[in-house]
């Protein structure tokens, strides 16, 4: 090298380095060495013939390659406009090839080891300068500066980079280090290579830290306020050495980190014969050391579980053995949560339905039991003082006021009584068996909006509005709640239900999905609203006379038919109500909301084992055995009780011995007193009571406690038609206590 003359030579090496094919150029031209006493400044521009390509499509456009004696070195380093892809922005970076036969055209392996400017991409025309006053300056091609080296006390005489990809800015004699890319890591430890006391890695999206503190190496994710999840000093092994030195700092070594810290050297030894290299602090908050034929060594897995990776099964993930991710269960029988992404279960979990400010009022705090959340009990954050030791009722009101805040964990220990507000949960995981733990886990989770005295659950599916087509025809528009990402199975599930035709189905016209709106499905109109509105009332304008009722009643046991036996797909429709039975203006009946059922268990991690449905109109069989269509008829055989009575299900308006009409219906089935149960505030069904009370016999059939004595839909049909007559033997009749009541069944906090 010693014959080169230096000061004319860089700018050649800039024509010559854009010119040459790469692998050549490394040979031939050491370039590590930049002069001051140019004024040149490089420009960022698109990636030229001569950039180096990356194996996922990423360019750089290299500036300085560290000096490489022929093929002796086993990678180059370079730094240079680094561009990702679609280069939308640029990084001024330091990228390490490893040289395969001495070619770095083949960039295999090849991996950014620091930039200036990690959170701030340039554009193009961005420009990069090496002043003897400023030191390094990148300019956004805006004229903005973007990055500097602050150098401005000490005359720069020149830019190295060196062989470890350290890029230096050296003063004349080349005798002292003005600025070193070394004491700026950003996610990356080379080889040798400090990381002092007060500074940090940084993982690559800033989501994770890695800092040596007065407690050691420690980890955290950078949550408000940050979380630790891995402290050195615990997990360190004794080197048996003790220092003299006074600083603290890690260091990178072929076969070890090493800690230096209050005269101690503590360290993490690689297993392997292999060397490493460099080492990351990586996205997924891993610590993974790399060496050479490919050789990774995880130093913070061999000391904490996989487990205690903040972000291991993504938000709201519990994760258990092995990294196996789920979504937390139903709590009292309510699904809250679904897979953001169906096939990636370590994305996480999102709310069904999310949180709104606007539907504050029914937000609540649902306890997540057995669940523990890692790095609380292990490194408590920093607590507000306000709220330390309070009891858990002021703890969880304190959440419930904040709309920030997303869970509560809360130290039941006596003599803690700590409660934590989370904006953020990462994941959880389930509490060792047999250790006392104090730990109660919130979660903020919003119900549904009750609606006619019903609560929905997961069986509503949102809310329903009226809306015009542009050729005038009305329709009824229902905005499917609770989902923030369409898939492309609901789309194939949905096109599904619009080809299903029958004129006792309400028809499917259209749907829409938008990130914006969820899913809107476009349905008929119909015009005389739902059933519940007809035959719930004593309003004298609005009876429906026996003929009326008879007809609505075949055709919704038509529309049923039709879901569960001549479609393609079998549909069970699982919660079939008097709501969900529309009227069209001529009195025809027609089931709604048929398919949707479907479209939530696809939402869901279990399948149909969540209870689901409108309590009341619920089949026993929920609470222990398979779900068939046969629930449907069980739900059907209450309806037809209800049209039959003029009454609700359950009735808080009756006397208490009659407010279930189940049980008087068993009572009055007994003493053969069915005629007093006929709707007694419409004369024209008094005036038919003995056809009513026949018909209350096919109620009864499809009330069977045991699902496979249930007519099937296509048997009511017949029997209503008059083609077929009622099972006889009807003596295993809803023994059961009638299911749980609406406001005993929901609101459970
Ligand atoms: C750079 O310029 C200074 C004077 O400005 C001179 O003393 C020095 O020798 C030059 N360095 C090189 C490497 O040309
Ligand atoms: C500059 O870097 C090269 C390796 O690229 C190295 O050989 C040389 O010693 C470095 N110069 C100084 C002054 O550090
Ligand atoms: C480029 O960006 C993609 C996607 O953001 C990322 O996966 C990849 O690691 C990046 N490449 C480099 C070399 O940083
Ligand atoms: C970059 O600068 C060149 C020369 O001034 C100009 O022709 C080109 O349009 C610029 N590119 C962009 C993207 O601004
Ligand atoms: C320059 O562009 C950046 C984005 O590339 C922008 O953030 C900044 O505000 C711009 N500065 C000026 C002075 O226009
Ligand atoms: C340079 O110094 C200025 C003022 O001293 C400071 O605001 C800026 O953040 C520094 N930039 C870097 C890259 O350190
Ligand atoms: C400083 O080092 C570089 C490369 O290592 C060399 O090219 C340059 O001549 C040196 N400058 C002086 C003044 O020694
Ligand atoms: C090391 O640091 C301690 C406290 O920070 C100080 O008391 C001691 O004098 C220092 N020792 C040396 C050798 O610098
Ligand atoms: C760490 O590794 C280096 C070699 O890379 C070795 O010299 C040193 O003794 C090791 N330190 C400990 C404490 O094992
Ligand atoms: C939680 O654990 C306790 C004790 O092991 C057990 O009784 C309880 O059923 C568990 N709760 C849930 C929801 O699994
Ligand atoms: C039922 O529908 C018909 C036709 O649209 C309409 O005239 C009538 O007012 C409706 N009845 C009620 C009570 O809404």
């Amino acid at each position: 090298m010693g014959s080169i003359s230096w000061g004319c030579c860089v700018v050649l090496l800039y024509v010559a380095l854009f010119l040459k094919p790469f692998p050549i150029l490394v040979k031939a031209l050491p370039g590590s060495y930049w002069s001051a006493n140019t004024s040149t400044s490089v420009t960022n521009s698109f990636p030229t013939p001569d950039s180096v390509k990356f194996d996922d499509g990423s360019f750089v456009s290299i500036i300085l390659s560290s000096e490489s004696n022929g093929y002796s070195y086993e990678h180059t380093c370079h730094c240079g406009f680094f561009c990702n892809q679609t280069c939308d922005g640029s990084l001024f970076a330091i990228v390490r090839i490893p040289l395969k036969g001495g070619d770095i055209s083949k960039s295999e392996g090849s991996t950014v080891v620091w930039a200036a400017n990690p959170t701030n991409p340039v554009s193009v025309n961005a420009s990069l300068k090496l002043t003897s006053e400023r030191g390094l300056v990148l300019t956004d091609a805006n004229g903005t500066t973007v990055w500097s080296t602050n150098t401005s006390s000490k005359s720069v005489a020149g830019l190295n980079l060196t062989d470890n990809c350290n890029l230096m800015l050296l003063d004349h004699n080349n005798a002292t280090i003005i600025w070193q890319s070394f004491d700026h890591p950003t996610d990356t430890l080379m080889l040798k290579q400090k990381l002092m006391a007060g500074q940090q890695l940084i993982s690559k999206g800033g989501l994770y830290s890695l800092a040596l503190t007065s407690e050691g190496l420690s980890a955290y994710i950078n949550s408000n306020p940050p979380q630790r999840y891995f402290s050195g000093y615990h997990n360190f092994d004794y080197a048996g050495d003790t220092v003299k030195a006074n600083s603290s700092y890690v260091q990178l070594n072929s076969e070890n980190l090493t800690l230096f810290s209050q005269g101690l050297i503590l360290v993490l030894t690689s297993p392997s014969d292999f060397s490493l290299e460099y080492m990351r602090f990586e996205p997924d908050g891993h610590l993974r050391a790399y060496g050479e034929a490919n050789y990774a060594y995880d130093f913070l897995t061999r000391r904490i579980r996989d487990c205690d990776y903040p972000t291991v099964c993504g938000n709201y993930g519990i994760c258990t053995n092995n990294a196996q991710c789920s979504c937390p269960p139903p709590i009292k029988g309510t699904s809250y949560f679904r897979q953001t992404n169906d096939k990636l279960p370590n994305n996480g979990c999102s709310l069904i339905t999310p949180l709104s400010c606007e539907d504050s009022k029914y937000h609540v705090l649902s306890e997540l039991e057995n669940i523990t959340y890692f790095p609380i009990t292990y490194y408590p954050p920093k607590i507000n003082p306000n709220h330390q030791h309070i009891n858990l009722e002021t703890c969880k009101q304190a959440c419930l006021k904040d709309s920030s805040c997303k869970a509560v964990f809360y130290n039941s220990n006596n003599h803690m009584r700590n409660c934590y507000l989370q904006s953020q949960i990462f994941s959880l995981m389930p509490t060792d068996a047999g250790q006392k733990n104090y730990l109660r886990v919130y979660i903020k989770v919003q119900k549904k909006k009750s609606s006619d005295g019903a609560e929905l659950g997961v069986g509503g599916f949102g809310t329903v509005f009226e809306g015009t087509l542009v050729d005038d025809t009305k329709v009824a528009v229902k905005r499917f709640d609770g989902l923030s990402q369409i898939k492309k199975s609901f789309l194939a599930e949905v096109e599904t239900i619009g080809s299903i035709h029958h004129f006792n189905l309400v028809r499917l016209i259209g749907f829409c999905a938008e990130k914006s709106h969820g899913l809107l499905l476009v349905y008929e109109y119909m015009s005389n609203g739902s059933l519940d509105k007809w035959i719930f009332h004593r309003n004298p304008d609005m009876l429906l006379d026996w003929q009326h009722r008879k007809k609505i009643i075949i055709d919704i046991a038509k529309g049923l038919t039709y879901l569960h036996d001549d479609c393609r797909h079998k549909i069970v429709h699982l919660d079939i109500k008097p709501q969900n039975i529309l009227l069209d203006e001529n009195f025809n009946a027609k089931v709604s909301d048929f398919g949707l059922s479907k479209l939530v268990d696809r939402e869901q991690s279990q399948v149909v084992t969540t209870m689901r449905g409108t309590p009341g109109y619920m089949a026993p069989e929920w609470l222990s055995s398979v779900i068939t269509e046969k629930v449907d008829v069980y739900s059907f055989g209450v309806v037809l009780l209800e049209i039959l009575c003029g009454r609700r299900n359950f009735d808080r308006s009756q006397p208490e011995e009659a407010m279930h009409l189940l049980a008087i219906f068993k009572k009055k089935i007994e003493e053969d007193q069915l005629l007093d149960l006929v709707d007694k505030y419409n004369e024209d069904m008094s005036l038919h009571g003995e056809e009513v009370v026949n018909m209350m016999r096919v109620a009864a059939w499809c009330l069977q406690n045991d699902f496979t004595k249930r007519p099937s839909m296509s048997i009511v049909v017949k029997v209503l038609e008059g083609v077929v007559n009622v099972e006889s033997n009807l003596d295993d009749f809803f023994l059961n206590p009638p299911l749980p009541n609406t406001r005993a069944g929901v609101h459970n906090q």
